[in-house]
């Protein structure tokens, strides 16, 4: 153990086969005590955090199995959160890539992604083990807008750290915190990214457990969180799976798509399909954070996945136009499910996530977040090729552009 978010390189991994034996857990199910998704997963952190993440776990194990929990989570986001969100067809684009595209509308989610459901879920946890504070990092703003949210809903107080580097190119989002009333924290060290925002609010965890419930933002970091974060999110795959029936006459879509960084917007929709034997499920990550692509294991903010990382185990930074994706690794359960073969991981770059940007903006009259114009982006160069013309693909549009389009602008007019 290390008192630093540390990096462990070349671990290994053990295949786990899943599915048939009743031994074996189902895919995308508890992960147990341990928290490993195969080889993946874990908890590595400071001696000082281990009572209090095995007191999330405590928490949220009960909370998860109280229909009470239940009631409140699913009250909140449909009469706060403005769940369900539907499932558009989107008849333009689909004429234009040969494909027939759905989206599942997370940009309508109140405060305009989907990090609203995960951030709900965990505030009302913290209330039930009685904390009144609550920390968290954000990358593109969108997590720390929500947090700030759900602390101004119930009445707590907030601190969210972010990279210098994010405060700048997600200005607004810096502001709408503070208006939310929240405290939000420049990081300085390292990339000035969203990994140092972690390690930031990591170390301040530490120093205020008591109090304090950190509420991270992906399905990342130590057990429980990447099992908690998903459950929170699968509220999309459920909703979007007896959406897409109703559409496609009780069928499931070909190919399930959806963009990830730490990877919680992919693991909420891909848990609804999990055991869709007909859907393909495929992430897409930045071609400058691809850490399934290109990574190897290691452990890095509690977990052990996959991650960028040079010859000597050193963190390598990962670079992408959109804050939320510039990341260098992602959530354990995703090295898993690739291992497995469950879910295919492939790259967009940032040219081609600006044309998809504004392919969507132009077909449907839909701005998407930077983040979800990855997803967009590989459906548009995959389909007549990897994705067979004719195919039903549904995509993921975790969140909405507003955020981005100062910094499209710039970018489009030659001024960054
Ligand atoms: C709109 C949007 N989509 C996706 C992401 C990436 O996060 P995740 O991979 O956890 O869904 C972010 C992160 O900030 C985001 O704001």
């Amino acid at each position: 153990m290390t008192t630093e978010p540390g990096v462990t390189k070349g671990a290994t991994t053990s295949p786990t086969p899943e599915g048939g034996s009743p031994s074996v857990p189902p895919i995308m199910g508890d992960p147990g005590p341990s928290g490993r998704f195969g080889g993946f997963g874990g908890r590595f952190v400071p001696e000082s955090l281990v009572p209090a993440c095995a007191e999330v776990e405590a928490a949220f194990r009960s909370a998860w199995v109280d229909p009470a929990f239940h009631d409140e989570f699913r009250n909140i986001l449909h009469h706060y959160g403005g769940r369900p969100t539907p499932v558009t067809e989107c008849a333009r684009l689909s004429q234009e890539l040969g494909v027939r595209v759905l989206l599942k509308r997370e940009d309508l989610a109140h405060t305009g992604s989907h990090k609203i459901n995960n951030v709900i879920g965990q505030a009302l946890l913290a209330i039930r083990m009685g904390k009144k504070r609550l920390i968290a990092e954000t990358g593109a703003g969108q997590h720390g807008v929500a947090t700030a949210t759900a602390a101004a809903l119930f009445g707590m107080e907030c601190v969210v750290y972010m990279g210098e580097v994010d405060t700048e190119r997600q200005e607004l989002n810096v502001f709408r915190m503070e208006l939310l009333g929240a405290e939000v924290r420049p990081v300085s060290s390292g990339s000035r990214t969203l990994k140092d925002a972690v390690n930031e609010a990591l170390r301040e965890w530490v120093a205020s457990v008591g109090e304090t419930h950190y509420c991270l933002g992906s399905v990342m970091g130590p057990h429980p969180f990447p099992w908690m974060v998903r459950e929170f999110q699968r509220i999309i795959g459920d909703e979007a799976r007896s959406q897409c029936r109703e559409l496609l006459d009780g069928a499931d879509p070909d190919v399930v798509v959806a963009c990830a960084g730490g990877g919680s917007n992919a693991a909420g929709i891909f848990a609804g399909f999990a055991d869709a034997t007909r859907s393909e499920l495929v992430a897409v990550e930045a071609a400058g954070g691809a850490a399934l692509s290109m990574g190897i294991p290691g452990v890095l903010h509690g977990m052990h996945s996959a991650l960028l990382q040079d010859e000597a185990g050193q963190i390598l930074e990962a670079s992408s136009i959109s804050a939320g994706l510039d990341y260098p690794g992602i959530g354990p359960e995703h090295a898993h499910l690739a291992e497995l073969g469950r879910a295919r991981y492939v790259a967009a770059d940032d040219a081609e996530v600006l044309d998809a940007f504004q392919l969507l903006a132009r077909t449907e009259g839909i701005i998407p977040a930077l983040e979800s114009a990855h997803a967009i982006a590989w459906v548009a160069a995959a389909s007549g090729a990897e994705i067979p013309s004719g195919s039903t693909v549904l995509i993921n549009l975790s969140g909405r552009g507003d955020k981005d389009v100062a910094q499209v602008r710039d970018i489009l007019r030659g001024r960054a």
